[in-house]
Formats: C-alpha cells, structure tokens, sequence
C-alpha cells in the first residue's frame, strides 16, 4: 500500500515536521511504503491517484489551518483528486480539543466532500512528540482501512 502525507508549517524542524516523520515511520513499521511532501497552495495534485492513502496535516497558525494546504484544498485541483480516496486528518495547535474540532477541523474536512476520512486527529503540543498517542492515531487508520479494504472486496 502507498500512503502519502501532505502537509505544511511555517517552521523547519517544528512539531509539524516531527510529527510528519513519526507518523510516517509508524506507517511505515505496518510494512506500507510512505512518502511525504510539503503543500503547496497553487501545485497540481495529479499524482495523487497513485497512492492508496492520503494522510494530510498542519498546524494553526492565527484560527487557521496552515494556508498552504489550505489553499491547496481551496484552490488547487487537490480536492477533486481526492474523491473517493482514503484519507486521514491531523492538525497540531494549542488550543483545547473541542475547540479546534469546532473551529479548525472543518476547514479542511469541508473541502474534502467525497473522500472517506479514516481517521481525524487535534495533537496538543506535548501530543506532538508522544509516540504512543501517535502510533495510536496510526494504528486507527491502519485498521480502518483494512476494513476499507474488506468492504471493497465485498463489492467487487
Ligand atoms: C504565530 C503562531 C500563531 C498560532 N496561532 C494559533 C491559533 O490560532 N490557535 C491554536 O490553537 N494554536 C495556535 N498556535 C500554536 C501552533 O498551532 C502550535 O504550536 C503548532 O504545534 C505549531 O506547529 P509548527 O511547530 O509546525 O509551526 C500558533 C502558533 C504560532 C507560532
């Protein structure tokens, strides 16, 4: 299985960044082949179609999702590619939990009409080094699209 994460931060080697790495080396550990890349608001998302999983993130920086993937989500061609694709969620902030799956969460997933989102994660900071709470976030999207998976064999 190929598995991408996209994401993006203001910061080099921030929480973002060692969040991006972690989740990809717990995927990675679940013998999938992992890549990542950093979004870009105007870019063209067509190679998208070759993973089997897309895992998006980013910080808020000011109430809002990082605005390069933002952007993407808004202006590029990346939400269109990922109709009917398996996705996955995370978001690194300082604000409480509740507040940010009001306020920060829909503003990616309002963009993602059509993908099924496996797996939605709000990492406070001191998440965002804590293997267990990120191999936990990993091991609910593993699982959840193995049973993806056994629905569309069902299907078929
Ligand atoms: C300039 C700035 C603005 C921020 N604004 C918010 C905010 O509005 N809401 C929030 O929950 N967290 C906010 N935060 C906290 C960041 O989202 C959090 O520290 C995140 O982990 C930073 O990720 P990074 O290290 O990849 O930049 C802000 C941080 C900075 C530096």
């Amino acid at each position: 299985m190929k598995a991408i994460i996209l994401y993006d931060s203001r910061s080099e080697g921030g929480s973002t960044d060692r969040l991006v790495d972690a989740i990809g080396q717990k995927l990675a550990g679940k013998g999938m082949d992992v890549e990542k890349a950093r979004c870009r608001a105007q870019a063209d998302y067509s190679f998208i179609s070759e993973f089997d999983l897309v895992i998006m993130g980013a910080p808020v920086y000011y109430l809002m999702v990082s605005s390069q993937l933002l952007g993407a989500l808004i202006q590029s061609n990346l939400s269109s590619m990922l109709k009917n694709k398996n996705t996955a969620l995370f978001l690194a902030c300082g604000s409480p939990q509740p507040m940010a799956e009001l306020l920060y969460m829909p503003q990616m997933k309002m963009n993602l009409q059509g993908s099924r989102i496996l797996a939605e994660k709000v990492f406070a900071p001191a998440e965002t080094s804590d293997m267990e709470v990120i191999g936990e976030y990993v091991d609910t999207i593993y699982a959840e699209w193995l049973k993806e998976e056994e629905r569309r064999g069902k299907r078929k």
